[in-house]
């Protein structure tokens, strides 16, 4: 009986010892198969060299970096311009504008692209045509195009009514700039043209928009001939949808350096004095300030090549044009910087119909 009991209690232990060593076996063989498995995958072979190392790293950084959508466009189709602000940084380098039919082509490709919003701008967008040129696209953007914003930025001097009775049920936005109420700083500014008086344009184009229901915007660059103004009774007057008030940005080839066309140094002011600018407009709730930092990166530009513009270094770095390569591969070289432009505000209630407007 008790050599029995012995031989059970050895037999007990040897099966749990066999057990126990099956279950050692068991694990050492599963690492070994998935160390086997990630040695010979093509990825660890090619990660063996330093150099295909490097690649793998740069290529997973590369695959993180999403293509931006251009979900806002600024496209400025001229160059050229009848006014002559002193701080500039579009400034009238080439003469060229697209045939219509090209320009109405990238067009569609950007909307492919996931373009919601295109802004006209130049140059002065009105120059080319009498506007005509202008119209056909804002008219192209809406009717066809079906995009939920259609706007212009302008400086207001050559519209005229026959323009908003043709195009403006197709047109959300129109933005004149002005950065004085005083007609003797736009003139030390060179924003005029002739004796012509800006502000009575201004004005003009304000009631036009009430008039044809478009929304109206005002644009400002801050610069040292009117950092000390005080704009807010005439904001307030013309009550825009949004101000946009800008710290004027000093542009490599553009407005500074040896081949620009205009130097705009003394125009430069500092963040402190900018800053004072807003603080004394702080109680204008349309107003949306854009430093030099917020500015620079947050837009995506297309020449009227429709190359995008990269701003990064300082200067307007030209891409290749979206209508020989496309959007998708132009865009990786537009510098754009997406989380800036979300930063800025650069989304916004953009459809006329959404603003709910007392016209
Ligand atoms: C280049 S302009 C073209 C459109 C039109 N000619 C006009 O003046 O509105 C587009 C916008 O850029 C602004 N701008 C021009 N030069 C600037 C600068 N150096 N810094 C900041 N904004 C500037 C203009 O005041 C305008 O609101
Ligand atoms: S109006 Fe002034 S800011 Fe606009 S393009 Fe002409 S010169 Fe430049």
């Amino acid at each position: 009986m008790l050599l029995s009991a012995q031989i059970q209690l050895a037999h007990f232990i040897l099966l749990r010892c066999v057990s126990k060593l099956q279950s050692i076996f068991a694990d050492m063989l599963g690492t070994a198969c998935s160390w086997m498995g990630w040695l010979f995958s093509p990825r660890t072979r090619a990660a063996g060299h330093p150099g295909a190392r490097a690649a793998l790293a740069e290529r997973d950084s590369r695959a993180a970096q999403r293509t931006p959508t251009p979900s806002s466009v600024n496209y400025h189709l001229t160059r050229k311009c009848n006014y002559k602000c002193g701080f500039c940084f579009h400034t009238a380098k080439t003469s060229f504008v697209l045939p219509i039919e090209e320009a109405k082509r990238g067009l569609q490709l950007l909307k492919e692209a996931g373009m919601e919003k295109i802004n006209f701008s130049g140059g002065e967008p009105f120059f080319h045509e009498g506007g005509e040129f202008l119209g056909k696209l804002v008219q192209y953007c809406k009717q066809d195009l079906q995009l939920p914003s259609v706007s212009i930025v302008s400086n207001g001097s050559m519209i005229k009514e026959g323009w908003f009775k043709k195009y403006g049920k197709y047109l959300d936005i129109l933005a004149i700039s002005c950065d004085s109420f005083d007609e003797d700083t736009n003139k030390l500014i060179g924003r005029t043209q002739g004796r012509k008086s800006h502000l009575d344009n201004l004005f003009k184009v304000h009631s036009w928009c009430r008039q044809y229901k478009v929304a109206f915007k005002i644009n400002s660059v801050i610069c040292s001939f009117n950092v000390e103004e005080d704009m807010r009774e005439n904001i307030r007057q013309l009550n825009p949808v949004r101000w946009k008030v800008f710290q004027c940005l000093i542009i490599d080839g553009e407005n500074a350096g040896e081949s620009a066309l205009r130097d705009a140094e003394k125009f430069v002011v500092d963040d402190e004095q900018f800053q004072a600018f807003l603080d004394r407009h702080a109680e204008i709730q349309c107003l949306v300030p854009e430093s030099n930092l917020k500015m620079r990166d947050s837009y995506l530009i297309l020449d009227e090549y429709m190359r995008f513009l990269d701003c990064r270094g300082g200067r307007k770095d030209p891409s290749k044009s979206i209508l020989d390569v496309g959007v998708e591969n132009a865009i990786q070289f537009s510098g754009f910087d997406e989380k800036m432009f979300l930063k800025r505000g650069g989304k916004y209630v953009w459809s006329k119909e959404d603003m709910k407007l007392d016209w």
